[in-house]
């Protein structure tokens, strides 16, 4: 084996934002630069020799570029054996899934999740450690000190490895095998659900689903476990096909990129009573109902409360676990049960300690995230599965389940603005002076609610005891209202803000007023003390969700 080492030089931020680390695809192709990076992974772990990564990605451009050098790259580095989806594919769950049944040491995941992908949009590269799960601010700092100060890297001569057909290979002394992307998973989430009573509602000819793959990740999943073990008819999954480019969509399952999906529920013509959508790599979900579209918040919730009708977690739940700014709803629904709710900060990987020493069941992100023990990442198509083994229990409509649920618990009332490609400097001003005024705002009023607390989000992890700070500004008013700010750590252009709005509402006579309206006391609110309109220019936010 011909072990070339190529000498480098640093480049300049490489520092993995909350979920790996994600430029621009022009920036990966500077020579050097992904190179860079997966050395500073390897030389950040130590006892790989012999061991076996998993590899693969959401099939944007550039992937396959990608994947090729890894290998190379990997062999050097001593691995024993990759484990590579075929064609390059692997979602973020799968390859989560993939890693833990195969007892890897760790995988290297592609993906820039919900960004665009082509020559000219986003590219995005992150580890994972052996228990499937990102790996935690321990390990990417180290990575991003040694991306610092990087002299050379180490990379195999070889031919590129046929990705195309399942097999084996070898670069060097290590093997390669490309394997099936679906099978594992597919295994594994056919574990969890009751696929009998699932096929029988999807046979009804009263019950008819679309799922958006968004001509991303999921196609082949879906299409192998919708239509494929679960009989659905054929055409129930739309835009199955991967494209490098995501068909030129932006691949997000939210009401303005999915819109498509969300007017055909909304049409009753088409006869649908059930849709969903997953994102760039399979990890985030929509689910929407005849007309109806349930928010993320919601749906951890709604999903908390059903437990007891889905196979693999009927026995109970040991805990729950939601980010911060995500509602407070699942919070209602663990006091119910008795059982605890751990509120971290923003970004899966913090989900890991507390789902690694079962003190959590299901977690769940605002930004259509919700998963399980069952992997070690958020998983679009496991979501999906829930809902439709719940339905298929209760033989009730989506909207009339999440009412219900609002009329037991009471409807937090819910919602996030995104202000995007703010410049960055303004973005920190803000944040900035916003932190100094957090004490003058306790006691302030707003639509008859005290602010009773302000913050910046400090959260020490109650398993490993590692402290992150600086998580989000909260203000916390009366009766479970809130507004957070946060800057975005997934974004490749200037800064995004979010902010983040909750009201709760236990009067079910006040469950119809429209969203936005019963919100708008707390975007003044915001807006004023946050100074949005001056520091930023920005009248109103780019995406609502
Ligand atoms: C966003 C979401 C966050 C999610 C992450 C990765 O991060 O807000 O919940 O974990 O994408 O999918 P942000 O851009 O806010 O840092
Ligand atoms: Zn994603």
């Amino acid at each position: 084996m011909n072990i070339i080492t190529v000498a480098t030089t640093p480049f300049a931020g490489q520092k993995p934002g909350t979920s790996g680390l994600r430029k621009k695809v022009k920036v990966f192709q500077q020579p050097g630069y992904l190179e860079n990076f997966v050395q500073a992974i390897f030389d950040s772990l130590s006892g790989q020799q012999g061991k076996t990564l998993v590899l693969g990605g959401d099939g944007r451009y550039f992937n396959d570029t990608a994947i090729q050098i890894i290998l190379r790259m990997a062999a050097a580095a001593g691995f024993g054996r990759v484990l590579v989806g075929c064609n390059g594919i692997l979602s973020t769950p799968a390859a989560s899934a993939v890693i833990r049944k195969q007892g890897a040491f760790g995988g290297i995941i592609l993906s820039a999740s919900h960004n665009p992908g082509g020559p000219d949009d986003d590219f995005g590269i992150k580890y994972n450690l052996e228990n499937g799960g990102p790996a935690n601010e321990t390990f990417t700092d180290a990575v991003y000190r040694r991306t610092q100060e990087i002299s050379a890297y180490r990379i195999v001569e070889a031919p590129d490895v046929d990705l195309t057909s399942l097999g084996e290979t070898r670069i060097g002394s290590m093997q390669v095998c490309i394997i099936n992307p679906v099978a594992d998973y597919a295994e594994l989430l056919e574990s969890l659900f009751d696929f009998d009573r699932i096929a029988g509602l999807l046979a009804r000819p009263e019950f008819r689903m679309r799922f958006d793959a968004m001509h991303a990740v999921n196609g082949p999943y879906a299409h192998a476990i919708l239509e494929g073990r679960l009989g659905a008819p054929k055409g129930t999954v739309i835009n199955g096909t991967p494209l490098p480019d995501f068909g030129g969509g932006h691949p997000d399952p939210n009401p303005v990129y999915a819109a498509e999906l969300v007017s055909a529920l909304a049409d009753a013509q088409s006869g649908l009573s059930f849709g969903a959508a997953s994102d760039g790599d399979g990890d985030r979900n929509m689910i929407v109902g005849r007309g109806f579209i349930v928010s993320p918040s919601d749906s951890l919730a709604v999903i908390a409360a059903n437990y007891k009708l889905i196979p693999a977690y009927a026995k109970g739940l040991s805990g729950v676990a939601r980010s911060m700014p995500t509602s407070c709803a699942v919070d209602r629904v663990a006091a119910e049960m008795g059982i605890p709710c751990y509120e971290t900060p923003t970004g899966w990987k913090y989900f890991g300690t507390l789902l690694d020493a079962g003190k959590a069941t299901l977690c769940g992100e605002e930004s259509a995230g919700t998963g399980s023990n069952h992997v070690r990442e958020k998983d679009g198509l496991w979501a999906v599965l829930y809902w439709l083994n719940i339905l298929a229990v209760r033989d009730e409509p989506v909207e009339q389940i999440v009412r219900e649920h609002w009329r037991r618990f009471g409807r937090n009332i819910y919602s996030r603005h995104d202000y995007e490609g703010i410049e960055t400097a303004k973005a920190e001003t803000l944040m900035d002076e916003l932190r100094k005024k957090l004490p003058t705002l306790i006691g302030m009023e707003c639509d008859g609610m005290r602010i009773e607390a302000a913050d910046d989000f400090c959260y020490i992890d109650p398993v490993d005891g590692s402290r992150s700070d600086k998580q989000g500004i909260r203000i916390l008013l009366e009766n479970g209202s809130r507004v957070v700010f946060r800057l975005s750590g997934t974004g490749t252009e200037g800064a995004t803000l979010r902010l983040y709005l909750e009201r709760y509402e236990a009067d079910a006579s006040r469950h119809t007023i429209p969203t936005q309206e019963s919100l708008a006391p707390l975007v003044a609110l915001a807006e004023k003390v946050a100074r949005i309109v001056p520091i930023t220019g920005r009248k109103a936010p780019d995406v609502i969700s």
